[in-house]
Parts: structure tokens; sequence; C-alpha cells
């Protein structure tokens, strides 16, 4: 049975042109045995009539909050309540930026506000827009707030420009809200991250760290248990809010993260190190605090352990995918550090004083594996994470599928 059958579906179309697709969207709906209750924009009704989806979705097609006559039928509270998901396709960017901003001022709006079902939405728009920094900061916001974005496609749009904006194909939208009532991919997989800095200390008072914020190991966990896995997260000092369902353990130091990550890493299936390791800590750190008397201060410094090359030479350990924060020559050092470690995937991102990577939202990633690459645009973290824990599970479960025959 197709795991949308008999689901209530609550189709949103906001006012673009990939609305049309609308139509499509009911059908593919109807035909996987989903219950589909449309709700229309005021302005997605100039581009489709409310009668071709009555007719395809087999119920009244819903616009006005504040019509007497369509609030007896299904109150919007109630049909908030109906949806087991809310499917927004296409999601302009005005729709985007008024949900991003908790606005309730219409139907589709209020109704999102109003449901606990999980909120997908497909954006569509010139590919302008699509990254202008306010679309940005909304997108990051929602998926903040946990709503799922699909999309968008790259190509030829409607305005007749080419690039990133247009509505993904409804056979895409269909398999992303069949996962969702799936049990994922990575369901009965055990999943072991590292994130954020370590702190190590100088005296009592004083530590050489660095400026990562966790975020993008916090979003990778999300993003883990979004595919269904177990997940443990290993983090140093960060202020982020730890993602639903996973487990994480706090620790400070490079010694403390080896020793949290090296008594779990055996029995995990795959390990991704997104912290960002001190490499040296103060070889004899001071019991007090360090007063300043002398016109400079020399610190030695010791090698900290290699996590990530540890967990790497396990025998029969995890599926192991590191991190590399590079300033230069991007490629060729991720490369060395892919074969160095034994890795079987590496995702290496361009850091600097300022820009994406370290601390801020966005990132973007270029991921290595021997023999292949792929690259992940600036996007918001955590819809990078999506698209990485998406490769991960590509090639985890083609590993395992070739140890396994
Ligand atoms: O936390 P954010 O602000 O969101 O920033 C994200 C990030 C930039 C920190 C993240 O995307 C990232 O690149 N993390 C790895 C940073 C890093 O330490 O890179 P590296 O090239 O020094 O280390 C390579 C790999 O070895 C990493 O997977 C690291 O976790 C691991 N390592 C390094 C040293 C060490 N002693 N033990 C390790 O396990």
């Amino acid at each position: 049975m197709n795991p949308l059958a008999n689901r209530h579906v609550l189709l949103g179309i906001s006012g673009g042109i990939a609305a049309y697709k609308g139509a499509e969207l009911v059908r593919l709906l109807r035909t996987r045995g989903a219950e589909v209750q449309v709700v229309l924009t005021e302005a997605a009704t100039a581009f489709v009539t409310p009668l071709t989806l009555q007719a395809l979705s087999g119920r009244p097609v819903r616009s006005q909050l504040l019509e007497a006559k369509e609030e007896s039928a299904m109150g919007h509270i109630e049909l908030a309540r109906w949806a087991d998901v809310v499917l927004v396709a296409p999601a302009s960017a005005n729709f985007l930026a008024k949900l991003s901003h908790g606005l309730a001022d219409d139907l589709l709006t209020t109704l999102c506000l109003a449901t606990d079902a999980p909120i997908v939405l497909a954006p569509a728009m010139n590919r302008q827009m699509w990254v202008a920094p306010a679309t940005l900061a909304n997108r990051a916001r929602l998926l903040e707030h946990g709503h799922k974005l699909v999309g968008p496609d790259e190509g030829a749009q409607a305005c007749g420009e080419v690039g990133l904006g247009r509505l993904v194909e409804p056979g895409v939208l269909m398999s992303r809200l069949e996962t969702l009532f799936s049990p994922g991919p990575l369901a009965g997989v055990s999943v072991l991250i590292t994130a954020g800095p370590t702190r190590e200390a100088v005296d009592p008072v004083r530590f050489l760290g660095n400026r990562s914020s966790g975020r993008m190991g916090f979003a990778v966990a999300a993003a883990a248990v979004g595919a269904g896995a177990r997940v443990t997260l290993v983090s140093g000092p960060v202020a982020v809010d730890t993602p639903a369902r996973v487990e994480r353990i706090d620790v400070v130091s490079a010694r403390d993260m080896h020793a949290a990550v090296m008594s779990r890493a055996q029995g995990c299936d795959i390990f991704i190190g997104a912290a960002a390791v001190a490499d040296y800590r103060p070889a004899n750190p001071s019991p007090h605090k360090i007063k300043k008397a002398a016109p400079s201060l020399e610190l030695k410094l010791a090698r900290n352990p290699d996590i990530l090359a540890e967990v790497a030479a396990l025998p029969g350990g995890p599926f192991c995918v590191g991190f590399a924060a590079e300033t230069e020559d991007l490629e060729t050092n991720a490369r060395r550090k892919l074969s160095r470690k034994s890795l079987d995937m590496l995702a290496a991102n361009r850091v600097g004083f300022s820009g994406p990577g370290f601390e801020s939202k966005e990132n973007s990633l270029s991921l290595y594996w021997e023999g292949g690459s792929m690259e992940l645009p600036v996007a918001p973290k955590e819809q990078l994470a999506v698209d990485l824990m998406e490769v991960i599970t590509g090639r985890y479960l083609a590993k395992s599928a070739a140890e396994n025959t």
C-alpha cells in the first residue's frame, strides 16, 4: 500500500505561474489514495480556477478565511486539525516571507500556524528572488521552525531567465511526501556525530578555542533524525538548541571528545566528524591564573589525538565522514585528508575571517570520495545538512549492500 493512502493532504497553492501544476499534484495524490483538500491564496485564484481543482479533488476548494458560508462547511481550525500534512506548492517568495514571520492574514497562512502537521514547502520564484538576502533569511527561519523545503529546481523560468527557482517536478514532491510517512532510509541505523569547538585550558580561566558555533553539526544531527536514524551528538561548548530525538553528550576539550567518541564508535554505523577539534592543547596548563608579570609568554603545545582518524582505523568500524575547513587549495587539501585518514567521504568548506563556514547561518560544501565529487551550493545550514545526509545515506547504503553480497 502506498504510504500516502488514506492520508489527509492539505494542498496550499500560492500565487505564481507554477500554480497550474497544482492540478497535476491533486491528480497524483489521488492516484496514491490520499484525501486532498485544496486551499488557494487570493493571488493563486488568478492563475488556476477553483472549479478544476474541485473536480479533481472531489472537495470544495477553500480560499477565504472570513466567509460564513465556507467556514460553516469546515472551519479553518477543523481544516488545520484534519491535515496529516500540509503541502504548499508553489510557495511564492511572499508566502515564505509571511509564514516565516508568523503572519496569519489569510486562510492558508492561518492554517499553517494552527496545524501541528508537518509543513512541506515547494518554493517557486524568479532566481534572483530566491537568493535575495530577505528570502535567504526567511528560508533559514522556516527551516529553524522545522518546516521542510523541497527544491526549487534549476532551469528555464517563465520570466525568461535561467537558474534556480522552478517548482520541483510533481513526481519528486510525491516521493518526499511518501518518505514523510515511511520509516526513513536510515531506520535502524545509528549515527554518531561530533559538533562545535573544543576548549583547551591554558589556566583555570583561559582556553584556546575556535569560532565553531556548532550549527553545522547540529543541523546534520537533525537531518539524520529526519532520515530515520538513531542519533548521538557529542558536542563541544555551544549555544544551539538540541534537535528533537537526539541524544546529546556535552564535552569541553579534545581529549574529552576523544573519550566520548571512542567509547561509542565501535557500536555505531555512521560517524560524522563536524566538530572543529583543536589539533594542539597547552602541554602544561597552569593550575593557577597566569599573572601578567613577564613582558611575553610562551605556551608549549602538545598534539591532541585525531578522533576522526582513530575512528576510521577501527577494524570493522563505521562508515566515516570527515569535514575539512580550508582557507586555500580546497580540493587538494580535502583529497589529501580523505586518503590520509582513510575516510569514506569528506565534506570540505572554505573558511575565512568572514563569510559562510564558521558561525554563519549559511555554508556551502564540496563533497569528495574516492573517484567522485559533488558541489552543494550556498544554502542555510539546515538545508545543506539535509542534502548532505541524502548523499551520505546513498553512499552508506551502497557500501553496505556491496559488503553483504
Ligand atoms: O560550527 P559552525 O560554526 O556551524 O561551523 C561549521 C564548521 C566550519 C566547523 C564545519 O563545517 C567544519 O568544517 N568542521 C571541521 C572543522 C575542522 O576542524 O576541520 P579540520 O580540517 O581541522 O579537521 C578535519 C577533520 O578531522 C574534521 O572532521 C575534524 O572533526 C576531525 N578532527 C580534527 C582534529 C582532531 N584532533 N580530531 C578530529 O577528529
